[in-house]
């Protein structure tokens, strides 16, 4: 019996994680599927995905940077792709490209039940306002959080995702609102970071003062993009999360509307943090 057929696609790839991430998973599910990975030129991304439909491809995931893309081009998405405007997981159901974003909600279990912090009632500050923040800000509301401060060093972005999640919010009667960074006002439970300044060598760019003692400080990076970040935040008297365990929890959350079945996410991030030291 030909075997399931999902893939990530994005450019560059080589470095992913997610063939191991879901081949574990289906061994330890007892799935029968492969899962590899592929890399489409920036120009191509609606010709490599018609040619993975074609092949019999049944889904995959989506990242950096085609997520957008991957969204517009999609024939239904999920209320949390809609909000994202971004897609991270792909599922082909027949001429139907069903578009979804798991990207957000991989951070609210790798948070809540990684690190056992609930999130409802808290104040939280998102660093960053592009395709990384987007991605996760709805998650974000639905846990009810009282605050979630939204700081970007272009103030419009932040701005304008405020404006789209604002009946999200007004729901959860959880305050939404725009800084730029150097404005701040206050201190937070838990900080996020979702900007991609340590990619560019930069410093944290907020004032250590809008860390609460002992505040969880999480960067959605991991592996040496987020060192940086991680040593300001224990400097700081924070406690500081990599973005291991959401890039587990993301997938954990995409092998489930694929198959059906929730894998074993704290299992496998405990074996990929062994694997990756
Ligand atoms: P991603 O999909 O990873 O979020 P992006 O959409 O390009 O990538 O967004 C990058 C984010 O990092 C943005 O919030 C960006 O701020 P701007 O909107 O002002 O561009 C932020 N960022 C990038 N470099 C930064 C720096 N040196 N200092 C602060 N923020 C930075």
């Amino acid at each position: 019996m030909d075997k399931d057929h999902y893939c990530v696609m994005g450019n560059p790839v080589a470095h992913s994680r997610s063939p191991w991430i879901h081949a574990r998973f289906a061994e330890l599910t007892g799935q029968t599927l492969c899962y590899d990975k592929r890399e489409i030129p920036l120009d191509g991304f609606s010709a490599g995905l018609r040619a993975f439909i074609q092949e019999g491809g049944r889904g995959c995931n989506i990242t950096v940077p085609f997520k957008f893309q991957a969204a517009s081009l999609a024939t239904r998405l999920s209320q949390r792709a809609v909000l994202a405007k971004a897609s991270n997981t792909l599922t082909f159901d027949g001429e139907c490209i069903l578009a979804d974003n798991t990207d957000g909600i991989g951070l609210v279990h790798d948070i809540e039940q990684g690190t056992g912090q609930t999130l409802q009632g808290l104040r939280i500050l998102l660093m960053g306002a592009g395709g990384a923040a987007a991605g996760v800000l709805g998650s974000l509301l639905d846990t009810q959080p009282a605050h979630i401060s939204i700081a970007n060093r272009t103030l419009q972005k932040a701005t304008d995702l405020v404006v789209r999640h604002q009946a999200l919010a007004s729901l959860h009667k959880t305050k939404l609102s725009a800084h730029s960074l150097q404005g701040l006002e206050g201190n937070f439970d838990v900080i996020i970071n979702a900007t991609c300044s340590s990619l560019q060598g930069g410093d944290v760019p907020v004032d250590a003062r809008v860390l609460k003692p002992g505040a969880l400080a999480y960067d959605m990076m991991y592996g040496k993009s987020a060192k940086g970040f991680m040593a300001w935040a224990q400097h700081h008297g924070a406690r500081p999360r990599d973005g291991l365990g959401m890039l587990v929890e993301q997938a954990a959350e995409s092998f489930f509307i694929w198959r059906g079945v929730r894998p074993p996410a704290a299992q496998v991030l405990s074996e990929l943090r062994q694997l990756v030291g």
